[in-house]
């Protein structure tokens, strides 16, 4: 069976109702990075940064995968399928991905502040001060905030090195170490950019452009891809 690598953005969960970051109505568009998603903004305001995540969380369990999301499960009909996400939300989890790595953390998650093995499955959508680790100290969301190293980062670049087809979705592959993993794909494999801003990265040979959005651009690979 070949392998399909997909790199995927939050743009693949904008038709879900999730925000993106960089776009007009961008996350980093009303939040400062430097208030609310990096170590220091947690040593300066915790409950501003527990704010923060507990609002997207909330809206992470009102929305549900949409039809880019799907479209991935679809195609492990006929290929093995590994999602690399820079997402937090579990939209390719619910939609039934069976190999999703987050490379940025999930919203669902908290980790003790202590000993970062310590991870916690979150049932509701407030992570408050004062919720406890089993070691005594505060919870933080288990997320890959700005500055902070990307334990995952090796594991996607073995999965990205493999790929017989890689495709991004949904991503302004502004940030690094995920907007470089396409780097370690073979020159000779076919890869795919699906998103509405879709642009020629630097020397990146055989990329197929598509500027469509993911909810119409994925499926309509996905039935290619199932034709050939
Ligand atoms: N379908 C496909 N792509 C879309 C859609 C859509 N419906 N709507 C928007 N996009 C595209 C935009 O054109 C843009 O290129 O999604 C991309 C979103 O880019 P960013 O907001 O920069 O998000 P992302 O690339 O995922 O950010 C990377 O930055 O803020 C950090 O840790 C955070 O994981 C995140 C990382």
């Amino acid at each position: 069976m070949k392998t399909v690598v997909v790199l995927t953005g939050a743009g693949i969960s904008s038709e879900s109702g999730c925000n993106t970051f960089r776009d007009n109505n961008g996350l980093w568009r009303k939040y400062r990075v430097e208030e609310v998603a990096s170590p220091v903004a947690w040593q300066r305001d915790p409950a501003l940064v527990l704010d923060f995540y507990n609002e997207r969380r909330k809206k992470l369990f009102e929305v549900e995968p949409n039809a880019g999301h799907l479209a991935l499960v679809e195609l492990e009909k006929k290929f093995n399928v590994q999602i690399i996400t820079q997402n937090v939300d579990d939209l390719h989890e619910r939609a039934g991905s069976s190999n999703v790595l987050h490379l940025h953390g999930e919203l669902k998650k908290a980790r003790s502040t202590v000993d970062p093995d310590l991870i916690y499955e979150l049932d509701q959508w407030e992570l408050k001060l004062g919720d406890k680790c089993e070691k005594g100290s505060q919870l933080r969301p288990h997320i890959v905030w700005f500055g902070e190293p990307v334990p995952m980062i090796e594991e996607a670049v073995k999965v990205a090195a493999k790929a017989d087809l890689f495709v991004v979705v949904g991503t302004s592959m502004a940030v690094y170490p995920a907007a470089g993993l396409i780097g370690y794909v073979n020159d000779d494999v076919p890869k795919y950019y699906i998103d509405p801003n879709a642009f020629a990265l630097s020397g990146i040979t055989n990329l197929n452009i598509i500027k469509e959005k993911a909810g119409t651009g994925v499926p309509r690979l996905v039935k290619d891809l199932m034709k050939a």
